[in-house]
């Protein structure tokens, strides 16, 4: 059966705990645009994509079935994670869409059905760029659980192995939330692809013994010159891509664009709590005392990037004049 990530019911959005993965499939029905906030906040449901999805039913449930202040339930939601632009991006929509007097309930469902639509598209080009029997390194998750279905990174992965081009897959573990050991695996064999996980300081070790044949990566933002933000740990993956002449693929919608963005510099990089580093689910693993840092997305150059792969074409070694064409600025 083919994994979701959130399932809309008019005036109720029952999402997949994705903390619980994948030790307990658990969902959660939420009727109050505050618990849907909470939700996108506290990682219940992450992946920009389906932030974005998710956020525009939050927005349904306060303003048509609560009956709250637009531009309350607006705020609320939008200040909830900086850096994944797909979040704005679908409130925007949603704002525009009351403002119009249209349906707000049709406009989230539209949202979702574009994104699944999307990343078949994005797949289906991406599939292309990996040789047969590829062997393909990705990091966090980027799939079904991230998006409204199929995925992005992962989607272009799947999309390889329904078309029978026998794709294997490293997966970076993806400190300290495991999206990738819990998620992306998880995944993936529900898919049947076959995979190893890694620990995210492998990944130089394996390049250099030649094991990797692409790295593919989503983003959460990239600007008009191309400079991608993902999470962290994804620059140290293109920096040692390219150190060992193994091609970096960045996948993501067209949404993913901040074309009012010119150099990743401008990204706002959320910064977590340490203790999220400073104890793994539940468990302490370093000193109560010490301090630890949390930057949850890393921003990659675009000269980095061997092409960025969107549901409107494929741009090799991107730049701002050649993502201007794409997004039509
Ligand atoms: O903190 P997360 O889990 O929301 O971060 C997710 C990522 O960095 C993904 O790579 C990105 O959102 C693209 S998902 C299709």
């Amino acid at each position: 059966m083919e994994v979701k990530a959130f399932v809309w019911e008019p005036g109720r959005l029952k999402l997949l705990n994705q903390l619980k993965l994948p030790r307990k499939e658990e969902w959660l029905e939420l009727t109050d645009y505050r618990a849907v906030a909470e939700a996108i906040k506290n990682m219940v449901v992450r992946g920009a994509p389906a932030i974005g999805c998710v956020a525009a039913y939050g927005f349904v449930l306060g303003v048509k079935y609560q009956k709250e202040d637009p531009q309350k339930v607006y705020e609320t939601l939008k200040n909830t994670r900086p850096t994944a632009v797909n979040l704005f991006w679908a409130l925007e929509r949603m704002q525009k869409v009351l403002k119009e007097g249209g349906d707000l309930e049709e406009e989230a469902r539209s949202i979702e059905r574009e994104d699944y639509e999307t990343n078949l598209k994005i797949g289906e080009l991406g599939r292309r760029l990996l040789p047969e029997g590829a062997k393909v390194l990705t990091h966090c998750n980027t799939g079904a659980l991230a998006t409204a279905g199929w995925g992005t990174a992962l989607g272009v992965i799947r999309s390889a192995h329904r078309a029978g081009q026998r794709p294997f897959v490293w997966v970076d573990e993806t400190r300290p939330y495991l999206q990738g050991s819990r998620l992306t695996a998880w995944e993936l064999l529900k898919e049947g692809i076959p995979h190893r996980i890694i620990t995210d300081n492998a990944a130089g070790f394996l390049m250099k013994k030649g094991l990797v044949d692409a790295v593919i990566v989503g983003a959460d933002r990239i600007t008009r010159r191309g400079d991608t933000a993902n999470k962290i740990g994804t620059y140290s993956l293109a920096v040692l891509a390219k150190e060992h002449g193994v091609p970096f693929f960045v996948a993501a919608p067209t949404s993913t664009f901040d074309p009012g963005l010119v150099s990743g510099e401008e990204i706002p990089i959320e910064e977590r709590s340490p203790e999220e580093v400073k104890n793994c689910f539940g468990c302490q693993i370093a000193p109560a005392e010490s301090d630890a840092l949390h930057l949850g997305f890393d921003v990659t150059p675009a000269e980095l990037i061997t092409a960025i792969i969107t549901e409107k074409g494929i741009v090799e070694n991107p730049t701002e004049e050649k993502i201007k064409k794409l997004l039509n600025l």
